[in-house]
């Protein structure tokens, strides 16, 4: 599928469950492979992304297999040429290798398109007593990465980026703690300090901009770790070892956000998808949401694998514009794209600003979403650090691109879905990345 057609929907309806989370499945993975001993994750997110985390994880001498699950009944394969649903390994078990035990890969990492992958193995590869180099698919090699290799190096580690970008290469060094003040908001950075900080001789401290996601500290602290949080900042004290974690991922926010926002958009619709993690610094979205008028529900409130997860329900309404900026940024870094369809629809200005990060994320967000939504018809101005759009206006269907970017590609879907006529949106292939299924469960939606 490397060209995805989509005709206006009808209302959507029902209840679904989203594959599991992303951050959460590249995390599960990776600080299983350094705890002692044994951990199971199930609701394992099988994309593209996690799958790269994965292989990585086995190049550095991980014992990772699928293991038979409740709801499975059998072992499915883990390969990334099968679709979520398709008989793709959710339950994993990980033979951790401890924080010493990672071996010297015998080729250069390979992370695709992951930009979670390259940053966070940097932060434990900084660690390691042998030498690695990370790289990547021609669009992550474009990302920036002197924001962890700047700070590692100031931490002691030998890792030369490739100006500013990967290739990295990364020997092994004894790191010392240091306490950091972060440029960006962003939680791949300061995952790989504190991952980094696992190793060092003294506490590393990270002082966050912004309250970027919290998965990696409520991971490390469960497996034994010793994490203080203090408002934004983060201190982490090396231990001699981590304890194996297993759990249950809660489903991802941010792929919940697509049919939630078509659902909000399209008339007569009324989802809910169920076990969806509501981790506050993950929620923006429905904080901006509710804030346009939108209706939704958070039922049935538990803790799941250590996070907050909710079944959250939204029924269409009509929306308008308003201004998104501050910490809300971080909180719904991902869901811009989506965001920025719904705008189209809701009347008065949607100004979003406090977010040029989206320019350096898998494409140059601000630019591709202006692009496709202004092919669309849609009154959409870039701005350096955001957008401003003017809505309601009716979207036709039209011919757009996603760059291969995973984001882009489903908002666009969610924009065809509530255009006039037909819509292609061309490199949807991309969408395996994030939401393999993603197709299948807005097919089933739709009334
Ligand atoms: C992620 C952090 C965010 C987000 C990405 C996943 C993570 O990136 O955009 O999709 O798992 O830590 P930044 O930390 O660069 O903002």
């Amino acid at each position: 599928m490397s060209r995805l057609n989509i005709v206006s929907s009808a209302p959507l309806r029902g209840r679904v469950c989203v594959p599991g989370d992303k951050s959460i499945s590249h995390r599960a993975l990776m600080f299983g492979a350094l705890a002692d001993g044994e951990s199971r994750i199930e609701g394992f997110l099988p994309s593209g992304d996690c799958l790269a985390t994965l292989g990585c994880l086995r190049a550095l001498g991980t014992e990772i297999e699928p293991a038979p699950s409740p709801s499975q009944g059998e072992e499915p394969a883990l390969s990334p040429s099968k679709g979520w649903g398709g008989g793709q390994a959710t339950t994993l078990t990980i033979h951790g290798r401890g924080l010493h035990g990672l071996q010297r890969p015998a080729a250069p990492l390979d992370c695709a398109r992951s930009g979670t992958t390259m940053r966070l193995l940097a932060g434990i590869l900084a660690g390691q007593s042998f030498d690695c180099v990370l790289t990547g698919d021609p669009q992550l090699l474009a990302r920036p990465m002197r924001r962890v290799t700047e700070p590692l190096r100031a931490m002691g580690a030998e890792i030369e980026d490739t100006d500013g970008c990967a290739p990295l290469a990364t020997s092994g060094r004894r790191l010392h703690g240091m306490d950091h003040a972060l440029g960006v908001a962003s939680a791949q950075v300061k995952s790989a300090l504190l991952l980094a900080g696992l190793y060092a001789d003294g506490p590393t401290v990270v002082r966050q901009l912004a309250p970027a996601r919290d998965h990696t500290e409520r991971m490390l602290a469960a497996m034994g770790a010793d994490v203080a949080v203090d408002g934004l900042d983060v201190t982490l004290k090396p231990v001699d070892f981590l304890s194996p974690n297993s759990l249950v991922v809660p489903g991802d926010v941010s792929s919940a956000a697509f049919p939630l926002v078509a659902a909000a958009l399209i008339e007569g619709s009324e989802v809910t998808v169920e076990g969806v993690g509501v981790n506050p610094t993950r929620t923006g979205l429905l904080d901006v949401l509710r804030a346009m008028g939108a209706e939704i529900a958070l039922e049935n409130a538990r803790v799941q694998g250590g996070e907050p997860v909710a079944d959250v329900t939204v029924r269409a309404s009509s929306l308008r514009g308003i201004e998104v900026g501050g910490n809300t940024v971080v909180r719904a870094i991902d869901e811009f794209p989506a965001l920025a369809v719904a705008a189209t629809q809701a009347s008065g200005v949607t100004r979003v600003r406090d977010a040029a990060e989206l320019r350096v994320k898998e494409t140059d967000r601000i630019a591709v979403i202006v692009e496709g939504l202004r092919t669309m018809g849609a009154r959409i101005e870039p701005q350096a650090d955001g957008f401003i759009v003017e809505g309601p206006t009716p979207l036709k269907g039209a011919a757009v691109d996603s760059h291969s970017d995973h984001r882009l590609a489903m908002a666009l879907a969610v924009a065809g879905m509530i255009a006039e006529g037909e819509t292609v949106v061309e490199n949807a292939e991309c969408i395996a990345d994030s939401f393999p299924g993603f197709v299948e469960l807005m097919q089933r939606l739709e009334t």
